[in-house]
């Protein structure tokens, strides 16, 4: 079966299981789960209820679809998402983002837990990604291009939409929410970096770093999404951090900031709503 075939039965299955049309996705990274609490549910579907359908393994990561209504806003949140780390090739793993495309989502808002870099940053911060770098990993779009969804060679020039990103600002001001501005930069994982590494990604322009969300942002451009992304700034980066980095940590940090990332999150899908 190709990747197209794949995608297309995925969709086919999923469509026949759900009623809703999602007009706003949003992918909840490590320890953001619960945000699904907010949404009056229509219908879920875990991950491996679907043939063929890449499941998610890492603990804190639920592994689930939820559609429903946040706001009166129709939204398809994935209560978790797929890594290239847990052996996934990136075109499994950005599967999930075609299909909310393919299902109707316009506007694609990411989240994630990453590493902070930018000097001055603490852990328990939000950054809004104001850019990417993925030369670290493999492209999503290698092999053969779908023309369905996009064009062979996309232009990644304006990757994270500045209305979107000006609605974000907006309520973290409005909601005295602390948030940073930044590159995020994606490695393959799942080690975390060594301070060598963390160095040289600052040099390049790294602000924030992570093991997700970029190659999803890049096939989310490729078929015509709308895109934002916030990362929860969980740790201060190896080298940085004054202790070693651990998963839980990462999660706690998620716990911790579930207050105002709900907020946050909430407040600028009730505003994206209008956009769509
Ligand atoms: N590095 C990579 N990915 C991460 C980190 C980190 O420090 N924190 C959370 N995800």
């Amino acid at each position: 079966m190709t990747e197209q075939e794949r995608l297309m039965q995925c969709f086919a299955y999923v469509k026949g299981r759900i009623s809703s049309k999602p007009k706003i996705a949003l992918v909840l990274g490590s320890g953001l789960g619960r945000f699904a609490s907010q949404i009056e549910v229509q219908e879920t579907l875990s991950y491996n209820e679907i043939p063929n359908f890449p499941v998610s393994t890492v603990e804190g990561h639920e592994g689930r679809f939820v559609f429903g209504i946040c706001d009166g806003v129709p939204v398809a949140v994935m209560q978790g998402r797929v890594h290239m780390y847990e052996g996934y090739t990136p075109q499994e793993a950005v599967l999930p983002i075609r299909l909310l495309h393919l299902l109707g989502a316009e506007i694609l808002f990411l989240t994630n837990a990453a590493g902070g870099i930018q000097a001055g940053m603490q852990a328990g911060e939000f950054m809004l990604i104001t850019d990417q770098i993925s030369s670290f990993v493999p492209s999503p779009l290698r092999g053969a291009n779908m023309d369905a969804l996009g064009v062979r060679f996309p232009d990644m020039s304006k990757i994270y939409s500045e209305r979107l990103n000006q609605i974000i600002r907006k309520i973290a001001v409005n909601g005295d929410i602390p948030l940073k501005e930044g590159v995020y930069l994606q490695t393959a994982g799942p080690a975390y970096e060594s301070p060598a590494e963390i160095r040289m990604f600052r040099t390049l322009g790294a602000d924030a770093v992570g093991m997700s969300t970029a190659i999803e942002a890049i096939a989310a451009r490729h078929c015509g999404m709308e895109i934002c992304g916030v990362s929860c700034i969980s740790n201060l980066a190896a080298g940085i951090s004054p202790h070693p980095l651990t998963h839980e940590e990462v999660k706690e940090a998620g716990d911790k900031a579930a207050p105002q990332f709900t907020l946050l999150v909430r407040s600028a899908i009730a505003e994206m709503g209008k956009l769509v």
